[in-house]
């Protein structure tokens, strides 16, 4: 088996494009079986560019079930020899990782770099709460601190004493088990609403699975959670596998389903998760599930051709209707109030006896109550045709909707046709002519 010595020495070589001097360093070594050094040897004498040589070597040695530092080597070595490092340049996470040479012990992947300044740039200068779950030595607290700014409240949590006793003093660090909903519980009465969450802690299918459905609900709104290493989910020894159902990424996989719960009848539309998660980003190793309290979605149409005349002429129209329909009712309501109250005048007339200035002005409101039931009867006719022009209008107006996309067919086919081809020449002739 190759040791970790020796694949740097070949790494060396192909790195200084002398993949000469590699194959020697392999023929030199007896630690390999022979299917593998065949395979090694066909990769070094490929004659492929350094960065596609230590790719390959990395696809060989996982392929043969080597360890994975040393295939971690090859693939690290293809990375920094190629041009994407550069992309990392700008990355205020990569370049606090990089810078710290005798820090707090930090241990990440370089491409979860990109992945969190996406999400967690926004955040960055307000005085957002963050729980990092696994602290370890505290690394990574003292690089969120600084990221976020002297601002944002930054909490830690491990089940491991020795991370409390490294970070004493200098951060909050609640000892506990992430895959226990009460501890997590305690964590948000104590410190939270959390803008952000990061687990990074034991990386099992439960303690994943419980951190997110328990904190989740929890975050405040606009808050995210990320979820790291998930390729433990593949891993039989963290409680996952290959398409195993149980596993966290199977679990995440199925908040797909909440996020279009809208969309199938059979889907439960009332979860926590279907109200609140605004989307779910996965990634290799990482997913990041945003948490946005949601409206129900619906879907409307514009632009498209039918600006050029349709959609003013319906404006207007709308605007008209309404505008015609609500004189007709104010004028209905005060014609209404005026005959209410003839009434009830004429009531008291009736009530008051039987005078005859009484009779004479019972007369009067007669005639001026069967004034006003006319004008209502009136008004309501005005009302109705209102409502029937209105109708008119919308046929009117999906004729003329119609027409346009017939004509619009119409232009396309002939467009395509072959005359309209063949006569384009004379046309733009025509065209030159009259603007001539
Ligand atoms: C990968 S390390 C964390 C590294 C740290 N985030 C950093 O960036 O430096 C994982 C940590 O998770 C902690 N851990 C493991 N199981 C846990 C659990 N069930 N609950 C809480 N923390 C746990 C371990 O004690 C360890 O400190």
């Amino acid at each position: 088996m190759l040791d970790r010595t020796t694949i740097a020495r070949i790494l060396y070589s192909v790195s200084r494009d002398d993949p000469a001097h590699a194959l020697q360093i392999l023929g030199e070594t007896d630690a390999v079986p022979e299917s593998q050094r065949a395979r090694l040897t066909d990769v070094l004498e490929s004659g492929d560019t350094a960065v596609e040589t230590a790719r390959r070597l990395g696809d060989a040695l996982a392929d043969e079930g080597v360890e994975k530092d040393i295939v971690n080597e090859c693939y690290r070595a293809a990375f920094y020899l190629g041009d994407r490092w550069a992309d990392l340049a700008e990355n205020p996470l990569y370049a606090y990782f990089l810078a710290n040479r005798a820090g707090g012990v930090l241990h990440k992947w370089p491409h979860y770099f990109p992945i969190y300044h996406r999400h967690l740039e926004r955040y960055r200068g307000r005085p957002v709460r963050v729980l990092e779950i696994g602290v370890y030595r505290g690394g990574g607290l003292t690089m969120w601190q600084r990221y976020f700014g002297k601002d944002a409240v930054i909490i830690g949590a491990d089940i491991d004493e020795a991370a409390v006793r490294a970070t004493e003093g200098r951060f909050v660090v609640e000892l506990g088990d992430q895959a226990d909903p009460s501890f997590l519980r305690g964590l948000h009465e104590k410190y939270g609403p959390f803008d952000v969450v990061i687990d990074d802690g034991g990386h099992t299918m439960e303690q994943q699975i419980v951190t997110a459905e328990t904190l989740f609900p929890l975050l405040a709104d606009d808050g995210l959670l990320i979820v790291e290493d998930t390729h433990t989910s593949y891993w039989p020894a963290f409680g996952g596998g290959l398409h195993e159902p149980t596993s966290f990424l199977a679990w995440a996989r199925a908040r797909v389903d909440d996020l279009n719960s809208q969309h199938h009848q059979d889907l439960d539309r009332s979860s926590v998760w279907s109200r609140q998660l605004g989307g779910v980003h996965f990634y290799d190793s990482v997913v990041v599930f945003d948490r946005e309290p949601r409206f129900r979605a619906f879907d409307e149409v514009a632009g498209g051709s039918s600006y050029i005349l349709a959609d003013q002429v319906s404006e207007r129209i709308a605007v008209e209707s309404a505008a015609e329909r609500e004189r007709v009712r104010e004028e209905l309501a005060s014609v209404r109030e005026q005959s209410a109250r003839l009434t009830a005048q004429l009531a008291r007339v009736d009530a008051d006896g039987s005078a005859e200035a009484l009779v004479a002005e019972r007369h009067e409101l007669e005639e001026s109550l069967r004034r006003a039931r006319g004008e209502r009867a009136d008004m309501q006719s005005r009302l109705t045709s209102a409502d029937r022009r209105d109708q008119e209008h919308a046929a009117a107006l999906d004729a003329l909707h119609a027409r346009l996309a017939a004509s619009e067919e119409r232009l396309r086919l002939l467009e395509g046709s072959v005359s309209w081809k063949v006569t384009g020449p004379l046309r733009a002739v025509r065209r030159t002519v009259r603007h001539g």
